[in-house]
């Protein structure tokens, strides 16, 4: 039996079990709980067999998720960004080593840390009023969870270099065209599309999905380890300069005073 989490949900569901992030009111931002929680959640749900399809959403209407929580990025040292990144990649190549097929159900927002997660399951289905982009550079970092990396493959070197470095965010339409989500719904009716794909994956043998989703993973991996590796260090890097501790406490105090301002 999992314990009770603090920053997630999950629940089974026949065959396939939901996970959802669970911090509506920040926009479901990803704090050093939720990626511990979500590390548990993945291993419970490896080990369970009657599990065959794994569904990840945000609570709420508004996000999947808003990214890495911003508030606890401003006290990062170069070695403190370089233990967090790791982390994230590793929870987040949990979801891509999963032996059983994992499908994101994007449901408002997928931003930074969010859009990384959903890069990482194998099915991405989007609301149509959900927006997807990477606007770390806003704050003077870069995407530090595999975001680099996936996205680069999935859509292609100039679309990532668009979001990533342009901080770009696109809506579900355009999402779907470039290749970055693989189907786009009405709001009312994506908990019913994402539970139809997840019986569709559940109709086919286990082993055969596990097999063609390591084979196809394993392709481009030699290349990926690396990259992830120079994600890691130029995350890093990127906290010994001024102007990133700036714009994350930027960040910070606008929300302070807008809460001061109530
Ligand atoms: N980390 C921490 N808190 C976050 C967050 C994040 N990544 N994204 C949103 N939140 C919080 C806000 O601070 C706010 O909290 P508050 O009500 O206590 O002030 C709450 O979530 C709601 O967000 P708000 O900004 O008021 O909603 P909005 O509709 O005006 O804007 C976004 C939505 C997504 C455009 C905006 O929240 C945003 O730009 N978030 C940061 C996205 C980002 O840079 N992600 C990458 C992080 S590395």
């Amino acid at each position: 039996m999992s314990r009770p989490y603090e920053t997630i949900k999950t629940k089974k569901e026949q065959t396939t079990t939901w996970i959802t992030l669970n911090r509506p009111h920040k926009l479901n931002a990803i704090n050093a709980t939720m990626l511990q929680e979500l590390s548990e959640a993945l291993d419970t749900t490896e080990k369970d067999n009657k599990v065959r399809c794994v569904i990840i959403t945000g609570e709420g209407k508004k996000a999947f998720s808003a990214g890495a929580d911003i508030t606890e990025l401003h006290k990062l040292t170069h070695k403190t960004a370089a233990e967090l990144s790791r982390k994230g990649q590793q929870v987040f190549s949990q979801v891509e080593t999963l032996s059983k097929p994992v499908v994101a159900a994007i449901n408002g927002y997928a931003l930074g840390g969010g859009l990384a997660l959903a890069l990482a399951c194998d099915f991405r289905l989007a609301s149509i009023d959900a927006e997807l982009g990477s606007p770390e550079i806003k704050l003077g970092i870069i995407p530090a969870w595999g975001g680099t990396q996936r996205l680069a493959k999935i859509v292609g070197v100039a679309e990532a270099k668009r979001l990533i470095m342009l901080g770009d965010r696109v809506k579900a339409e355009e999402a779907l065209k470039m290749g970055l989500v693989d189907k786009v719904v009405p709001p009312n009716k994506l908990e019913a599309e994402t539970e139809a794909l997840a019986q569709r994956l559940c109709e086919y043998p286990p082993a055969a999905l596990k097999y063609a989703k390591h084979a196809i993973n394993s392709g481009t991996q030699a290349s990926f380890e690396y990259g992830l590796k120079k994600e890691t260090e130029f995350f890093a890097q990127l906290f010994l300069t001024k102007e990133t501790k700036e714009r994350i406490e930027s960040f910070i105090s606008q929300r302070n005073k807008k809460e001061g301002d109530c």
